[in-house]
């Protein structure tokens, strides 16, 4: 085991050689789960020092893509936490019908799922044919897999009841085609998505958004970091537009907290104040 100052030198080093090789930075994410990571990647690879690592990634843009999954947190279900899609549907929904074109991001989407649940839930409050959802994320192994719309069919047990929660309208299987271990969610839910590569440290904002959802996703940055994602979700949202964070994540204390206020605290639902 490394000593804790040399560690932090050489991880330090190990993201500065990424930055500057590959154009990833991660200087800014949360420090214990980061280091955390970086240890095991060297103790999967049987490394002694970190530099060891280091030096192996910046020869190597595969293992680079091995980091980059490491630093890649992807769990996800569909209708995670059912009741902040039930908050979305009662306190959001009306407010977006009032618009007659609505765009939607779903930042650092992972596999997909929480994309495909906001769209079978715009489906059933008549939203999803005036809607346009981009789903973007950082990781492009997550992205392919969320652009297939399959998943095992053994979770379809837990996406039902989930489903039921968050107030589903009709049955679960009625948006999947099951087919071997495998269900596989409808084209008509898939027409209305776009799904693209956005890292949301260096990439711009590239549409207005009626909603942004970025959940569980900020939890894996500093405050810093925190504070510019923030910024760029405020550039990208209309007069009076939403956006909805992680159960652990809130703007409390951040440098946007001023220019939203909270519509359901326990969903972690803000809007746009009227006067910012
Ligand atoms: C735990 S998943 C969240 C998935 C989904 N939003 C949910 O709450 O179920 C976190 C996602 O954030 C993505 N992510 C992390 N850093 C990112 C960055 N800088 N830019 C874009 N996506 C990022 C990861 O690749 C991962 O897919």
């Amino acid at each position: 085991m490394q000593k804790k100052d040399s560690l932090e030198f050489e991880i330090n080093h190990l993201l500065e050689a990424i930055l500057y090789q590959y154009g990833y930075d991660f200087r800014h994410y949360a420090r214990a789960s980061l280091e955390r990571r970086v240890l095991n990647r060297l103790h999967l690879a049987d490394l002694q020092h970190v530099t060891e690592l280091t030096s192996k990634i910046l020869h190597d843009p595969e293992y680079f893509d091995l980091f980059l999954k490491d630093m890649s947190i992807t769990v996800t279900e569909m209708f995670r936490d059912p009741s902040v899609f039930k908050a979305i549907r009662k306190s959001v929904c009306s407010r977006l019908r009032t618009y007659s074109r609505v765009n939607i991001w779903h930042a650092g989407c992972a596999t997909g799922e929480e994309v495909y649940s906001m769209a079978i839930m715009l489906q059933e409050e008549d939203l999803l044919s005036r809607t346009q959802i981009y789903a973007t994320d950082f990781n492009n192994h997550s992205l392919t897999i969320a652009k297939e719309g399959i998943y095992p069919a053994e979770k379809m047990q837990l996406f039902t009841e989930n489903y039921q929660s968050a107030g589903g309208q009709a049955s679960f299987a009625d948006y999947y085609q099951a087919k071997y271990q495998f269900a596989k969610f409808k084209d008509s839910l898939k027409k209305h998505i776009t799904f693209a590569n956005h890292n949301l440290i260096k990439d711009q904002v590239f549409a207005s958004m009626h909603l942004v959802m970025c959940r569980n996703v900020l939890i894996y940055f500093d405050q810093q970091l925190q504070n510019q994602v923030l910024g760029l979700f405020q550039e990208s949202l209309v007069h009076r537009g939403y956006l909805v964070l992680g159960d652990k994540e809130t703007l409390e204390f951040s440098a946007v907290d001023k220019s939203f206020e909270s519509v359901d605290t326990n969903a972690r639902i803000y809007r746009i104040k009227t006067d910012v």
